[in-house]
């Protein structure tokens, strides 16, 4: 008998098809996130759920008593539970490597938004303000040649400094759990402890993955480190930040400006004061979000769902549960 499937959001047809080789399938339709009861309900009798981003916990689990695998189509996997998960013995997958330089150029897109006030510009343009020249009121900061510190040097850090380093000849410093020598000297970047990199840098892009370690990793205490003139970009997960703290830095001017593609709470809340801060630029988390690298995660996704449940190890399990 083939072992069913549950897909809890819209993929590819080729991603459906993939897994529909060697399962039974069942999925989600609809366009807004699956309502959770419904979720655990369809998964009473799945052997493996194909997801991006459902949280796998306890609740879950005990909804899924044939529960072997779970595929989430992210290199992030915040949202497994991974004690649950180990006491059940499930295989757990994500989907590292394919979205590096995706997500390195999106960082890319907020340094220089931000930097160059693109999307405020953008709106003095098109509200008919352009009347005569821009002035300095308008004048952004250069990227080119200035100082950048990435927090979490892993591969998306590299893609990240790779780009500042060689395409805009910038100064790159990184914080990191653990000392990158291959890095440091194939890339030319230079190991700082945390306060010290907050203090030197006119960028700082935090890339640390969520764990009980990294939440609300810069607060209050850090932006108070930071220069005035500095920005800040988040693209791992909003929860390494404290947001109150976040929008108080940007409101006295403890720092300049931020770009964001994540938050504590996501669908950002209309009535978010970021929403009305000039100063920040928002994105609705979609750092990986090509069609190319979508595809490709959905399908290295499908690939490690079916690996798992046909008695085969898949490349990618989370480290936490290999
Ligand atoms: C990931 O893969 O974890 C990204 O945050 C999705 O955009």
């Amino acid at each position: 008998m083939k072992p069913t499937v549950f897909i809890d959001r819209t993929v590819p047809s080729e991603v459906e098809a993939k897994i529909a080789e060697y399962c039974d399938v069942d999925k989600w339709e609809g366009t807004n996130r699956i309502p959770r009861e419904l979720l655990l309900a369809k998964l009473a009798n799945a052997d493996g759920l194909l997801t991006a981003g459902s949280r796998v916990d306890a609740e879950l689990l005990t909804h899924a008593p044939q529960l072997k695998a779970v595929s989430t189509i992210s290199v992030g996997y915040n949202h497994f539970d991974i004690d649950a998960m180990k006491q059940r013995g499930i295989i757990g997958t994500h989907t590292p490597h394919v979205l590096n330089n995706t997500v390195a150029d999106l960082a890319f897109a907020l340094i220089l938004g931000t930097a160059r006030r693109v999307a405020e510009l953008d709106r003095y343009v098109k509200e008919g303000k352009w009347i005569s020249g821009a002035g300095n009121k308008w004048f952004g900061q250069d990227v080119h040649h200035a100082k950048l510190g990435i927090i979490g040097m892993g591969r998306i850090g590299e893609a990240v400094a790779r780009r500042a380093r060689f395409g805009f000849e910038m100064e790159v410093s990184y914080y990191n759990r653990s000392r990158k020598p291959e890095a440091e000297s194939l890339l030319g970047v230079r190991y700082l402890e945390l306060n010290e990199l907050l203090r030197e840098s006119d960028f700082v892009v935090m890339l640390a993955p969520l764990t009980p370690e990294t939440a609300k990793l810069i607060g209050r205490e850090q932006f108070r480190l930071m220069k005035p003139s500095s920005i800040f970009i988040n693209i791992s997960r909003g929860q390494t930040v404290d947001e109150e703290a976040l929008i108080e830095a940007l409101q006295s001017g403890t720092i300049t400006a931020a770009g964001l593609d994540v938050y504590e709470i996501e669908p950002i809340p209309a009535d978010h004061p970021f929403l009305s801060m000039d100063n920040v630029l928002t994105l609705p988390h979609i750092g990986s979000a090509t069609k190319a690298t979508r595809f490709d995660m959905a399908m290295l996704a499908a690939q490690n769902l079916v690996n798992a449940l046909t008695g085969q190890t898949p490349a990618h399990i989370v480290p936490e549960l290999q």
